[in-house]
């Protein structure tokens, strides 16, 4: 009963209002609060792009000192939740840690639970921020056997990550400068992307008024699929199976073979129907990082050459599928060392400041009212209960 309007994997429904991010898939056109992509990624940094997110414009330079100076100030984990750790296999995905210790989070911060005071919400946000490069470090090294890294709160946002990640107690850590660039730009590339299906779950799960941490452990599941996060894992795998550009041909039949699963991953996108203008800039950072770390990857090539090849072909020009953002991260990502297992963990750690700030517009909304969709119901009828002897 009832008239609603039927629209499975919400391609057509607008679920909200929203003043963060704009996007226009047919031009590859993607604005934070007004400003283009591929300027923020050249010539701002993540903190700058995340106080413009959770406040509505570019900082000054004092609200930028000031703000990075109180992230700065929630970096550490309570040592309780480093125990934590240890209940995982020493071989868990860090993205299945990532879900269980951020939603933890919310059994450790009781006094910003108050979803309506804007105060708690901003408490609650930072920490989110702050605390995630040391979490996601943190599950790195928990899968490696080294010990973990305590923060340094001298080094940027992204160079203490860095440290965090790669560097040993019994040595010491010098971030390179390139590298901290490279992730930082990663970083923005992927600070929000507008109603995506973890930044939905976000605002989902929030809409009952649950606990901030807990809804951004929801994100963090969300995400971890290959459709959406686990594509830079999936296609770097992918370009690592290809191995050498004369086996292309043979993926890109199989990837317009109705009858195959397989699909070109870090290909194709639900809004984009033109080149994602992140995929521009990432293709762009490999260079830099290659030249700076003096090191090629074969894969690089087989990328290159996989996307000419399916730029061409009519398949994908007919169904307008052009490389994401996730076609050439995981190049970089795998440059700069991380396994492919932490790609989507660093994914998850960006996009923190696009769950954090939609999630505070959304509460912060007047009309704001728990989602709940509808459904269409093709079970059985009314039929009466049959008891256990008589079925
Ligand atoms: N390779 C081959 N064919 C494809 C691909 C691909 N990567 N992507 C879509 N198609 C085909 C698909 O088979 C379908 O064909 P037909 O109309 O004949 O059935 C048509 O294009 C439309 O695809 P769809 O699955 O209906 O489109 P969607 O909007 O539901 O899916 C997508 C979008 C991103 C899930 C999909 O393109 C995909 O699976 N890509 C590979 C995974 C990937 O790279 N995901 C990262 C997305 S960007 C980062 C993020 O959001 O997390």
């Amino acid at each position: 009963t009832g008239c609603f309007t039927y629209d499975p994997g919400f391609t057509s429904t607008a679920s909200c209002d929203s003043a963060l991010t704009y996007i226009d898939g047919d031009e590859g056109v993607l604005l934070h609060r007004g400003y283009p992509i591929g300027e923020l990624a050249e010539d701002s940094s993540f903190m700058e792009v995340s106080y413009l997110m959770l406040n509505g414009e570019l900082p000054s330079k004092d609200e930028l000192d000031t703000f990075t100076y109180t992230i700065s100030r929630h970096t550490m984990l309570h040592e309780q939740l480093m125990q934590f750790y240890r209940g995982f296999r020493r071989d868990a995905h860090p993205m299945a840690i990532m879900c269980g210790v951020v939603g933890a989070l919310s059994a450790f911060y009781h006094d910003s639970t108050d979803i309506a005071d804007p105060e708690h919400r901003r408490i609650s946000s930072h920490r989110l921020i702050a605390k995630m490069p040391t979490i996601a470090a943190a599950a790195y090294k928990y899968s490696v056997g080294q010990p973990f890294v305590y923060p340094d709160n001298s080094l940027s946002y992204t160079g203490n990550f860095l440290k965090m990640t790669f560097g040993v107690p019994a040595e010491p850590y010098e971030v390179n400068p390139v590298v901290e660039r490279a992730l930082d730009r990663i970083f923005i590339l992927h600070a929000d992307h507008e109603q995506n299906a973890s930044t939905s779950t976000v605002r989902l799960a929030g809409s009952s008024g649950a606990n901030p941490f807990a809804c951004i452990a929801a994100g963090i599941a969300c995400l971890w699929g290959p459709a959406h996060g686990g594509a830079n894992e999936a296609a770097l795998n992918m370009l690592r199976e290809i191995g050498t550009p004369d086996k292309i041909p043979h993926y890109i039949a199989r990837a317009k073979d109705k009858n195959d699963p397989f699909r070109l991953m870090g290909f194709g996108h639900r809004v984009y129907k033109n080149y994602d203008p992140r995929a521009t800039v990432m293709q762009k950072t490999v260079r830099e990082v290659f030249e700076a770390l003096k090191v090629s990857d074969p894969v690089f090539e087989v990328a290159l050459q996989l996307e000419e090849m399916a730029l061409n072909d009519p398949y994908f020009i007919e169904k307008k599928l052009f490389p994401n953002v996730d076609f050439y991260s995981g190049v970089i990502l795998s440059a700069i060392g991380f396994p492919t297992t932490m790609f989507t963990a660093l994914f998850a750690l960006a996009r923190t400041v696009g769950w954090v700030a939609q999630w505070n517009e959304m509460i912060s909304d007047p009309g704001q009212k728990i989602g709940r969709p509808r459904q269409l119901y093709t079970g059985p009828t009314q039929r009466p209960y049959v008891p256990v002897d008589k079925r």
